[in-house]
């Protein structure tokens, strides 16, 4: 679903920017590595690191609030495959605390926040892009 979400992005930007390719993907890889390393639940971590950045990839409201917005497109998503709420909760608090280690409120919230970090260490060519 995010991958055919990021093909569309692509499809539609101007810039032609890969987001599973230029992000998601590292994100997912890192975050995993941190979710075994720190002994976090996989499952929240790995639906947290695909889905942090919804908002983005919808186009949905402005980049500052985008772990808000993502936070309600991911309950709705998640919701709709029946997912049970108080792993739903963990994952929401997942994307709406994305933004900063600081804000991460639990080890799963924390590897997600820091995987988005190192995530840009793992795709070095994007620094080049962006500067
Ligand atoms: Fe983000
Ligand atoms: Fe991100």
């Amino acid at each position: 679903m995010v991958r055919q979400k990021s093909d569309e992005y692509r499809t539609n930007d101007p810039g032609q920017y890969d987001f599973w390719s230029g992000h998601l993907k590292y994100v997912y890889h890192e975050a995993t590595e941190l979710a075994k390393q720190y002994g976090a639940d996989l499952e929240i971590v790995q639906l947290g690191a695909l889905l942090h950045d919804i908002a983005l990839l919808e186009k949905v409201g402005s980049k500052a609030d985008h772990h808000e917005n993502g936070k309600k497109l991911t309950e709705q998503i998640l919701q709709e495959y029946n997912y049970p709420e108080d792993r739903l909760r963990r994952v929401l608090g997942c994307v709406l605390h994305h933004r900063s280690s600081k804000d991460a409120e639990n080890i799963e919230e924390l590897c997600v926040a820091d995987a988005d970090i190192l995530a840009h260490f793992g795709n070095i060519p994007i620094l080049f892009d962006a500067a």
